[in-house]
């Protein structure tokens, strides 16, 4: 059966969905979550296995065709990879897409390459194990760069994403951009948000995409604007004679609402149809309450026809509590 082509009330299609597969991590990243931790889901409250495979074949069949796995960091979920097997397999789901901070990642490369995993999107903000440690507060910059040299090698698509944060990581930029001479790897470099569970870092964002890119500007001049890839999150340049490249993501800015493709389903089975909205519909509870396939598509196509027009829009409309809520727990 064809797949229809599914739209959103701005006519913006919708193909892509981002799951969360856990909201725990292994790391406490400084942008992410307080040292202490949050507070993480009971498991039953997570989606099953049984109800992400409905959900994704339901979703597939309204016009869903690109799958992104996120977490908190994926890996952390029980046996990641029979539910990788069973997502390649549904009919529709054209890519798989994992987002992971490599740690665990490693043994797994072989298998994701045989099942065809279309790219893997490796969370490192420093090449340095000291500043790894005050970011992550965690001792772990090793396994990380073992699994990044492990995906080269088998040459999955890798990028990197690398968050700008004031005071930690403004050294690492340079370095980073350098990786992209030797390796064939988009280096990206995402402008900080408050999702952090605790909020605002800053009283206004001191590295936005512009500051990002004069720096980079400012040491290659001869950095060449790419075209854009439909429903790109980044802008892309390059550095001739460079086998990877570099991109800069406007998270904060919002720059690319515009050609949002993009719906989120929470590892508590909450649907977002935008990143900066508090959660439109809880899918879980209507599959637990006994609904029919047909049901469950009638109250995702309702939310998908009264989506915000962009990411400042969502967050008007969010019911008092501000957006700063854990990465962890939306899914990245
Ligand atoms: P590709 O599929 O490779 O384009 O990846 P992606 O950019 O969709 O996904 P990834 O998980 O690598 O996310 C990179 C960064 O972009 C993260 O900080 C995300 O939160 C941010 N990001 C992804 N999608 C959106 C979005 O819809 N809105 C905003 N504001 N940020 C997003
Ligand atoms: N701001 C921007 N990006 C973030 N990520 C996690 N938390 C934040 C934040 N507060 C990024 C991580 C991960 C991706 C899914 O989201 O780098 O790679
Ligand atoms: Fe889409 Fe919202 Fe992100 Fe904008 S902020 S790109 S509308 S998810």
């Amino acid at each position: 059966m064809s797949a229809s082509q599914l739209y959103d009330n701005h006519g913006r299609p919708l193909n892509y969905l981002r799951l969360a597969v856990t909201d725990r991590c292994n790391l406490r990243c400084f942008y992410c979550m307080p040292e202490e931790g949050i507070k993480y889901l009971p498991k039953k409250q997570l989606l099953t296995f049984e109800e992400i495979e409905r959900l994704i074949t339901l979703l597939a069949e309204m016009g869903i065709s690109k799958v992104r796995l996120t977490g908190g960091e994926p890996f952390v979920r029980t046996d990641l990879m029979s539910l990788i097997r069973r997502i390649v397999s549904i009919e529709g789901i054209n890519d798989v897409h994992l987002t992971t901070n490599g740690i665990l990642t490693g043994p797994y490369i072989p298998e994701l390459k045989s099942l065809g995993i279309a790219s893997v999107n490796l969370s490192l903000d420093t090449l340095d194990r000291e500043r790894f440690k005050t970011i992550t507060r965690r001792d772990e910059f090793e396994k990380t760069w073992t699994t990044l040299q492990q995906l080269l090698r088998v040459q999955i698509p890798v990028k990197i994403n690398a968050v700008v944060m004031d005071g930690k990581n403004i050294d690492d930029i340079l370095p980073l951009v350098e990786l992209t001479r030797q390796h064939p790897v988009s280096v990206r470099f995402i402008e900080e948000m408050p999702f952090n569970g605790e909020g605002n870092h800053y009283a206004s964002l001191p590295w936005t995409y512009k500051k990002i890119l004069e720096l980079i500007r400012s040491h290659y001049p001869m950095l060449e604007r790419l075209p854009d890839p439909p429903h790109s999150t980044s802008t892309n340049y390059k550095i001739p004679g460079h086998a990877g490249d570099i991109g800069i993501i406007a998270a904060f800015s919002r720059t690319f609402c515009g050609t949002c493709n993009r719906i989120r389903i929470t590892a508590q089975g909450v649907l977002k149809t935008c990143l900066y909205d508090e959660g439109v519909l809880n899918i879980k509870n209507l599959m637990r309450e006994g609904r029919s396939d047909d049901e469950i598509k009638a109250e995702l196509l309702k939310s998908f026809s009264n989506r915000p027009k962009d990411g400042f829009e969502a967050e008007e409309r969010r019911s008092g509590t501000p957006a700063i809520e854990s990465m962890s727990t939306i899914g990245g």
